[in-house]
């Protein structure tokens, strides 16, 4: 079954044409127009500016992905959450390909693209139960799948993303946008131990998040300290990636001891982060986890179009005039 997926949810612009079956799902063509150079001057998305590009991009990657390809069996688009002027681009490209061409339309929710990145270019699949953390410059949530499509929120952020925290705390030290990767290569030849971050609500009894105080830590640390040879800037983003990694990995083992699922699964943007990854090795060895090829991390019309694939199975479509953006579209 030929899935067409789309994506413009934020800064990337993506479009994917996966075949799928019950082995599984391969990308038979795909590509990303990225915005990061465009919103990069402004220190981070701009939400106008992101939909004119996304505007201009939209029909032509269609034209790329569609060439000399048959027709698919379903669209899958993003149809939230996200910023809005992004979402009506995708949403509006597939309502008029799904009237045109006669194409059922699946309305897909970001997050559950993010779980599903982790079956892309992977021989396995998820098993359930699974535990889901989903990490990135807007989302950090703890899912539980008791069974496919059965979503139940364990806990979310209070305020901030830890990608956005990873990003406005680059800002803070003049590091280009997206800051997480810039942190993380800077970290990895620094100390963790040498500024000592709190770690929001790590010992609270609740599955929540909070990432706007250790920001505002930083930014206090920067106004009272210098960075310098005693502590040097490598030393300051690997103490920054340490605290958000702390939190993120006990909150999630926390999880874990509690639900025992049989996969757990890490996605979205910050789960390209190496010291995430390394220090659930440590604290789930033996476990089950997934994580997408680093390729999926980010946004992506791929784990859009495998998310769309098992709705399809379901005929969970969605009538080209019934299908809105909604930028809050909460998953459970
Ligand atoms: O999933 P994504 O592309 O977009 C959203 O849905 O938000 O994630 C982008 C976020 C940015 O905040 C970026 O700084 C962060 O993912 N990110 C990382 C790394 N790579 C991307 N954060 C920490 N370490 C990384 N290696
Ligand atoms: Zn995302």
């Amino acid at each position: 079954m030929l899935i067409l997926g789309i994506e413009s949810s934020c800064d990337d612009t993506s479009v994917a044409l996966l075949n799928c079956s019950s082995q599984g799902c391969v990308v038979v063509s795909e590509k990303t127009a990225s915005q990061i150079d465009i919103h990069k001057k402004y220190g981070g998305v701009v939400p106008e500016i992101a939909g004119r590009a996304h505007a201009e991009k939209i029909t032509p990657l269609i034209e790329l992905i569609l060439e000399n390809q048959p027709q698919p069996d379903a669209i899958a688009v993003t149809a939230g959450p996200g910023l809005i002027t992004g979402l009506l681009v995708g949403v509006e490209a597939a309502r008029t390909l799904s009237y045109a061409l006669k194409i059922p339309v699946v309305a897909v929710n970001h997050i559950e693209g993010h779980i599903y990145s982790t079956e892309i270019a992977a021989d396995s699949k998820i098993e359930f139960p699974a535990l889901c953390l989903v990490v990135s410059g807007g989302h950090t949530e703890l899912i539980l799948i008791k069974k496919p499509r059965q979503y139940k929120l364990l806990g979310a952020t209070r305020d901030d993303a830890a990608g956005e925290c990873f990003d406005k705390v680059a800002k803070l030290v003049d590091l280009p946008y997206p800051g997480g990767p810039q942190i993380s290569k800077l970290g990895k030849n620094g100390n963790p131990q040498a500024i000592k971050f709190p770690r929001p609500m790590i010992n609270d009894d609740n599955y929540n998040f909070s990432f706007a105080g250790l920001k505002t830590s930083a930014l206090y640390w920067l106004r009272d300290h210098k960075i310098n040879k005693k502590i040097t800037l490598e030393d300051f983003c690997a103490s920054l990636e340490q605290a958000i990694v702390d939190v993120l990995v006990s909150k999630t083992v926390k999880a874990v001891q509690e639900f025992r699922p049989k996969t757990i699964v890490v996605g979205g943007g910050v789960s390209a982060n190496l010291k995430l990854r390394e220090t659930f090795a440590d604290a789930l060895s033996g476990s089950n986890i997934k994580y997408p090829d680093l390729k999926y991390c980010m946004d992506n019309a791929a784990m859009i179009a495998v998310a769309g694939y098992y709705h399809t199975l379901k005929e969970d479509f969605t009538n080209w005039r019934n299908l809105k953006a909604d930028p809050n579209w909460k998953i459970v």
